[in-house]
């Protein structure tokens, strides 16, 4: 059973080069169960039982249901549909060196480089296309093998085994064939996006490795593919947002955009996006926000690393998380992760009655680590959160490994806090499963 979840994540990881193609896959989802979109720039109606999504960017996506009878709060699950990879620069700078067309490429987020060396790479990414007086965006993924970054051999350079350092500007231009290749390169591009060359008026491209995903092991317990941190987390996710029973609350499941580079773009968990959609379904209910976000809770679901098997020693003494182990609860004394008493009980709580595995992950006390989506949304959304995912190896490598099982607890995890709600009195937290018929904590709440 968790081989066919597995393949199906793989699947759709293959088909989700980019986070533009992550959120219409998310959308294709959506739609097939009954989900509408909504437009930021259109009025919004709402109401009880309203299924719905909206898109910023193109790129990043918060879909959310509408319960019956005066909502609890909002509980939400977020996770990033970026991934570090190599960005062409703009169409037109691209030049040939001497019997090679080759791509000049910037970075995108903190990757393992030498990952990316030796193997086939496809692009990926968006075009606008001029249409008469209107600008469109296309979508536009080549889905074939079309260019390579070549290492240097050992006989050339007999120190490549002691720790080279590589060079983006000059060692990881891909290859993308003969000095009259170029013009090919551009035809495929406008062929993809199907308009005519002269009328692409700009693109944002990327590389991304054509490896396929896998099941592998002695029993087939692990997955490695592209991209697992973060697609594993959402899809895991929106699986579980699809799943879920209704509740009192209003379940949103968050895919964002732009965590590799920081969040702080128009459409990362930076910026006014999810807190202006949630201010927005206040006021369609006719509820206060404040109120709402009270008794709200925000998961950010990233992948976390599990105890290398070359070099343990890497992780902390004590909180070493597993493959297959279950879901990771991560903590961080300075707050980069913001985990608290309170919101671990909750999800753990939560877990516990999924029958899910929970783990702890700190860093090791003498390295910083880094932060993820939930730290930053908190300036936008100051809600009860926490900061969880899954143990995996290799993290910002092209090619990622994690447990297959745990893509099985995520989801589990996931069904049962969106089926969840949460009740604040004072000090006192209950979190409720599924609707609450004529209850009295509504009924106060309600009052309110
Ligand atoms: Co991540």
């Amino acid at each position: 059973m968790e081989n066919d979840i597995n393949r199906n994540l793989l699947a759709f990881i293959e088909k989700s080069p980019t986070a533009w193609h992550t959120a219409e896959n998310l959308t294709g989802l959506l739609r097939a169960a009954g989900y509408r979109e909504l437009r930021e720039e259109e009025e919004w109606t709402l109401g009880p039982g309203a299924r719905c999504f909206v898109r910023r960017n193109a790129s990043s996506l918060l879909a959310f249901r509408i319960p019956q009878g005066t909502p609890a709060g909002f509980m939400m699950m977020a996770a990033h549909n970026d991934s570090p990879c190599l960005r062409l620069k703009e169409l037109t700078t691209l030049g040939s060196a001497g019997v090679y067309a080759q791509v000049p490429v910037e970075r995108y987020g903190g990757m393992l480089l030498s990952t990316w060396l030796d193997r086939p790479l496809s692009v990926a990414g968006r075009v606008v296309v001029r249409e008469g007086e209107t600008l469109r965006e296309r979508l536009v993924d080549l889905r074939r093998d079309v260019a390579l970054i070549p290492n240097v051999a050992i006989h050339m350079d007999r120190s490549a085994n002691e720790g080279k350092a590589l060079d983006l500007k000059t060692d990881m231009l891909p290859l993308i064939g003969g000095e009259a290749s170029a013009e090919s390169f551009r035809r495929l591009i406008a062929e993809a996006a199907e308009a005519e060359e002269k009328d692409i008026v700009s693109a944002e491209l990327q590389f991304y490795p054509r490896t396929l995903g896998r099941v592998w092991g002695a029993e087939d317990e692990f997955i490695s593919s592209p991209r697992l941190d973060d697609l594993q987390c959402v899809f895991s996710c929106a699986q579980g947002f699809l799943q879920a029973g209704e509740s009192d609350a209003v379940p949103v499941f968050c895919a964002f955009d732009n965590e590799e580079v920081g969040n702080t773009t128009r459409q990362g968990a930076g910026a006014d996006f999810l807190a202006r959609t949630l201010e927005r379904i206040a006021i369609c209910l006719n509820c206060s926000l404040p109120r709402l976000l009270a008794q709200s809770f925000l998961v950010s679901a990233d992948n976390a690393h599990a105890v290398h098997p070359n070099h343990p020693e890497y992780a902390d003494p004590v909180d070493r998380p597993e493959m297959n182990k279950g879901v990771v609860i991560k903590f961080n004394a300075s707050q980069r992760y913001i985990t608290d008493a309170v919101s671990a009980a909750v999800f753990r709580e939560i877990c516990r009655r999924a029958e899910v595995p929970v783990q702890r992950y700190t860093n090791r006390a003498d390295l910083a680590g880094g932060w993820t989506l939930g730290h930053v949304s908190l300036g936008q959304v100051a809600v009860r959160s926490l900061d969880a995912g899954l143990a995996q190896l290799a993290m910002h490598s092209s090619y990622e490994t994690a447990g297959a099982q745990d893509t099985v607890w995520m989801i589990r995890a996931a069904e049962r806090f969106f089926s969840s709600s949460l009740y604040l009195n004072g000090e006192t937290l209950t979190i409720r499963d599924g609707r609450a018929a004529c209850d009295a904590a509504v009924a106060r709440t309600a009052a309110d």
